[in-house]
């Protein structure tokens, strides 16, 4: 618990200065006169008083209890002063200072002197190079922003200070309540996931706000944020493309993930919400003050206006919502009570002339109606419109359901007051019906991940000679300065984790490779092998559809000439001879590796939609049963994998298996980064893998 940092009952400010301009000073003053009702001390050898405060040579000259300091020296005085906090038991601080690793090397010896320090006396830390930290409960502003935003229970952590600064003022004109704020700077010790964590238990707020440029430890923060967005919703900007986030993409799956992929996935693996800038963090916030959250997916969308109705509802039905009619008995009744000009389906239109007791009928059916879970009510000012009163009857109504309402009044000084009444009440009301529905559809997606079981995580029976074998192979690829694994030794590592290749069989003359080519069967398929050969086709040595002896037999003498011819040096193991496998569909099967969350398995329709389209999906390992099937659902060509123009549809289960089987492979050899199997056949039953890859590192 960081409460010592969010709720100490002593601060000490060391750096703490008389002169005003001095962030020493402003710190101080915040504190003394913003509510801050705990025991305070400056810390300054060169002064006796400071604001009226005695003040202490040192933090352990005060001879006191203190559970938070507040650094404001210069970078190179800060070691001896997380020394001197040491020494006299502070148990948190926050390193305002600059000047650390974001300044280059001798930057980054420092900030590693006072890690190493707070950890030699067990002290945490923020920062350095951050803002500080506000509980506006306590009326507790330990930064340099001018003034305390209104109190609320919203919180929120920033990887910026900067951004901090202009949130923070920009609360206070929109009247935007905050509970805690911190900003983290260089996260040298405590970092994001430790006050998501916190915040996640934190009784005091209700929604987490957070805006990072990199995350420092993947698997923590995912397993950290699953478990806390399951209590409230965590709403998250995550700005640049990252070193962490980026890889070398040697396979065509890691080069298909792009740099921000993994961020994605993770959030959608976590529950987090993820928005794009600062104005869509708070409208999305807004939406989820009321606490009230839609059983379903089912909007009703009621408005004086055609126009923003249409908007409303089409962006809806883009963001997956449901918009149904009323039940039959609402739409009677509403028939009985609204002019014959109404429209009575969804939307609902109560007509421009609209009274307030207009959306009186209709809120009142919809807190009743099985086919309605939230409402959105969109208002413009007409002449006889009482914008007030709906806004009134709409505060009034929700306070008798669980179903949520946002409003969506649109239009500017006739709107202003009801809109700005609505929120004071908890009540998200926009002024453009795309961005209310966006918001609310956040709402509905985060009830889904709240309410979603645990995905069903498989365990493939793989006996330890196996994983031996596979491990012994891929130290000795390794220590032999192999990263790519070609064709061979990959179908080898990938049939032992049960994906299926066809029949094949190695020939070192033409007389082996027509033996193998009769014990498998005509037609066969026959691909050069060599291990400094990864572009088989390119050198002319892939040939498909060989029907009998005297084919197999030419085909055996042009392949060597070609590639011989084609690259001299290569050293040529004979050509392998497949069973030709027709038939089915062309999928792709990958893994990537990403350094801040670690591998992602990858399914596309493999071809031209692979290439072109770049239709494919991805999830983060261990994937799940369900999160397999949804890689199947998310991709645009799903249809053609169910069977168009009278075909049978491919089995979807067999691609499930398979990304199953890649997930736990990866997981238990992470020295295995990347995998492409290119192209899978799908086929109505089972399938098999035509060609495959690893990338080890
Ligand atoms: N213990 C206590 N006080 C000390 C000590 C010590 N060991 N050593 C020095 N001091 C006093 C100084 O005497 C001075 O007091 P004075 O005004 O009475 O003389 C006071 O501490 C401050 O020291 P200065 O040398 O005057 O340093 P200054 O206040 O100019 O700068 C600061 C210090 C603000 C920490 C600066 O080094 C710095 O890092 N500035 C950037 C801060 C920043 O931007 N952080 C990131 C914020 S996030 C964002 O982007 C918004």
């Amino acid at each position: 618990m960081l409460d010592f940092i969010f709720k100490p009952e002593s601060i000490a400010v060391v750096g703490a200065s008389e002169e005003e301009k001095k962030i020493g000073h402003v710190i101080l003053k915040n504190l003394l006169t913003q509510g801050y009702a705990g025991k305070l001390f400056p810390i300054n050898p060169k002064r006796k008083e400071i604001l009226g405060l005695k003040c202490y040579p040192s933090v352990s000259a005060v001879g006191e209890k203190i559970d938070l300091a507040v650094i404001v020296v210069p970078a190179k005085v800060v070691p001896s002063v997380i020394k001197d906090c040491g020494e006299a038991g502070v148990k948190g601080v926050v390193v305002i200072t600059a000047g650390f690793k974001e300044t280059g090397e001798e930057g980054a010896k420092l900030e590693r002197e006072i890690l190493d320090l707070i950890k030699k006396y067990g002290i945490r830390m923020v920062g350095p190079n951050c803002l500080g930290v506000i509980n506006t409960e306590l009326g507790m502003n330990a930064t340099f922003a001018p003034e305390l935003p209104p109190k609320g229970r919203v919180s929120f952590f920033s990887q910026s200070g900067a951004l901090g600064v202009a949130l923070i003022d920009w609360a206070i004109g929109s009247g935007f309540g905050f509970g805690k704020f911190v900003s983290f700077g260089n996260k040298a010790d405590l970092n994001e996931t430790d006050f998501l964590e916190y915040f996640g238990e934190d009784e005091d707020t209700d929604i987490i706000l957070g805006y990072i440029e990199d995350v420092k430890d993947g698997k923590r923060f995912i397993e950290v944020a699953k478990r806390v967005a399951k209590k409230k919703p965590v709403i998250l900007i995550k700005s640049g493309a990252t070193e962490a986030g980026a890889r070398a993409a040697s396979s065509h799956t890691g080069a298909l993930a792009g740099s921000d992929r993994a961020f994605t996935e993770a959030f959608r693996k976590a529950g987090v919400i993820r928005v794009e800038g600062i104005k869509e963090l708070f409208e999305v916030a807004e939406v989820f003050k009321s606490g009230k959250f839609p059983s379903g997916e089912k909007l009703l969308i009621v408005t004086n206006a055609g126009g923003p109705g249409i908007i409303a509802a089409d962006t809806a039905e883009k963001n997956g919502l449901k918009l149904y009619p009323m039940s039959k008995e609402s739409i009677e009744y509403l028939a009985e009570k609204l002019p014959p000009t109404a429209a009575l389906y969804n939307p609902v239109d109560v007509i421009g002339d609209a009274t307030s007791e207009r959306y009186a009928v209709v809120l009142e059916r919809a807190m009743v109606d099985p086919n309605v879970d939230g409402v959105c009510v969109i208002l413009t000012p007409q002449a006889v419109t009482d914008v007030e009163n709906v806004a009134k009857i709409m505060l009034e109504k929700s306070k008798e359901t669980e179903k949520p309402f946002v409003g969506c009044f649109i239009g500017g000084p006739k709107v202003r007051e009801a809109t700005s009444y609505l929120k004071t009440n908890n009540i998200a009301c926009y002024e453009d019906p795309l961005i209310a529905i966006n918001a609310y559809s956040k709402l509905v997606h985060y009830v889904k991940y709240k309410h979603r079981e645990e995905d069903e995580y498989i365990k493939f029976p793989i006996s330890e000679e196996v994983k031996k074998e596979i491990g012994f192979m891929l130290e000795a690829l390794r220590d032999a300065g192999v990263s790519v694994i070609g064709e061979e030794n990959a179908m080898k590592i990938l049939s032992l984790y049960g994906i299926e290749f066809p029949k094949r069989g190695l020939a070192r003359t033409a007389d082996e490779a027509v033996r193998i080519a009769e014990q498998i069967g005509y037609p066969v398929v026959m691909k050069i092998s060599s291990p400094h050969i990864i572009h088989k086709t390119d050198v002319g040595g892939v040939k498909v559809g060989l029907k009998d002896e005297k084919e197999v037999r030419e085909a055996f003498v042009e392949m060597t000439i070609n590639v011989k011819r084609a690259m001299p040096g290569a050293y040529i193991k004979g050509v392998n001879i497949y069973e030709m496998v027709t038939g089915g569909k062309e999928v792709i099967l990958g893994v990537t590796y990403d350094n801040t969350f670690g591998h992602m398995i990858m399914f596309g329709l493999g071809g031209v939609y692979v290439e072109v389209l770049k239709d494919v999906s991805f999830r983060l390992t261990p994937v799940g049963k369900r999160e397999a099937y949804e890689m199947i659902e998310e991709i645009k060509g799903k249809k053609l994998l169910e069977g168009v123009r009278g075909e049978k549809p491919c089995d979807k289960d067999a691609i499930v298996d398979k990304i199953l089987r890649l997930s736990q492979l990866v997981e238990e050899f992470p020295i295995i980064k990347e995998i492409d199997i290119n192209p899978y056949l799908v086929k109505e039953v089972g399938g098999v893998a035509l060609d495959a890859r690893i990338i080890i590192g």
